[in-house]
């Protein structure tokens, strides 16, 4: 039921600090600040050479993340693909690699299909996955639950943010394992993630602005999300968000790659869409929005107290998030590039909860 929400996606948006911060405790351990899974993982970090990431749609954003994190944490090779490539490409697996798989539903075909095809290569299989009974879930080595609860909204929400909380928990573990991070660097990025429903919840007190900016960005016929490391797979996320439920175009980009061809679009009617908290590529960002805003473009960045200050441009907007630990910003940031793809949509008038060609399980090939 939608309880006093106009939509279930509203609904859903809104109840992410608590799932959220259900999905954290379930794990980590609050009182020692640690990681402890809850399922005890039938292979060691340290021997695993190679993560393998698979999903589609948004599942795969959460995916690309995870990347930077498992990279970043745990120095182990990741690849991210869609399932739909992954399992026609012949991708050499070995037996011992890490086949990870990200599925709200767990019952999409093509994310089925990689995990049989992982398996058969003998690879170890671990899949994160919001439906605990599903067919993903049945045929995984090992299950990682997300706790978003029942998803109704076909635009994925809750289960993105809490996909990325299980993400970061099994990154932190594998970078504890492998000894690339100390007990107290551990404990520190625990304690960032414990942050992250609190300050989700702050987050949503963006809503009035952005509701405003929604009437800016409904009037755009193509929209550019743009931003860097973990804020790339966010662009991209941020812009599917926008198009599925708005019909408003929309992409997303690696900020660097913009001189490399989609600058070409820019003008006085494009909204450009800047994910950039301080983190340690901001300083990059910071000269893309400048030729951004030297061809006329329109930014409305979503940034920090120290981004806002030290940006060096004039966006038409700034949407303020919180000072945070940057490594698990993307959860936090998700909260403004859902609300605002959510009210394009209201204004657009389009059906919300069930935008056109769009079903929530994609069963089917
Ligand atoms: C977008 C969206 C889809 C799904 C994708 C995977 O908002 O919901 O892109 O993320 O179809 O679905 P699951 O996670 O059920 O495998």
């Amino acid at each position: 039921d939608k309880a006093n929400y106009r939509h279930f996606m509203a609904k859903e948006i809104c109840e992410q600090p608590d799932v959220v911060g259900r999905t954290l405790a379930h794990y980590v351990d609050m009182r020692t600040e640690r990681v402890a899974l809850p399922i005890k993982l039938p292979f060691d970090f340290s021997n695993v050479r190679r993560v393998t990431i698979t999903a589609c749609g948004t599942a795969s954003y959460a995916g690309a993340i995870a990347k930077y994190w498992f990279e970043r944490l745990a120095h182990i090779p990741v690849d991210v693909d869609i399932a739909s490539e992954f399992r026609y490409r012949e991708a050499p697996l070995r037996k011992g690699d890490l086949a990870l798989f990200i599925s709200q539903s767990g019952e999409t075909a093509d994310t089925l299909a990689a995990l049989r095809y992982a398996k058969e290569r003998g690879a170890h299989t671990v899949s994160v996955v919001n439906v605990p009974t599903s067919t993903i879930a049945r045929e995984s080595e090992t299950v990682l639950p997300t706790l978003a609860g029942p998803e109704i909204g076909v635009a994925s929400t809750k289960a993105f943010t809490c996909q990325l909380m299980a993400l970061a928990a099994l990154a932190v573990a594998a970078g504890t394992e492998r000894g690339e991070i100390s007990v107290s660097e551990e404990r520190k990025l625990v304690s960032a993630l414990i942050e992250v429903p609190r300050l989700m919840g702050a987050a949503l007190a963006s809503e009035p602005q952005i509701e405003k900016l929604a009437r800016y960005v409904a009037k755009a016929r193509d929209v550019l999300y743009l931003g860097r490391g973990t804020s790339y797979p966010l662009a991209l996320e941020g812009a599917l968000k926008l198009k599925e439920i708005s019909y408003i175009h929309a992409e997303g980009y690696a900020a660097g790659e913009l001189k490399h061809g989609p600058i070409a679009l820019i003008d006085e009617n494009m909204p450009v869409v800047v994910i950039a908290p301080f983190d340690g590529v901001f300083e990059k960002t910071v000269s893309n929005m400048q030729e951004v805003v030297a061809r006329g473009g329109k930014i409305i960045l979503i940034t920090d107290a120290k981004g806002a200050a030290e940006s060096a441009i004039e966006p038409v907007a700034t949407v303020l998030l919180p000072d945070m630990a940057p490594t698990f910003a993307p959860i936090v940031y998700s909260v403004p590039i859902q609300l605002l793809a959510y009210h394009a949509a209201v204004i657009m008038g389009t059906d919300v909860d069930q935008p056109r060609n769009l079903a929530k399980s994609v069963t089917v090939e």
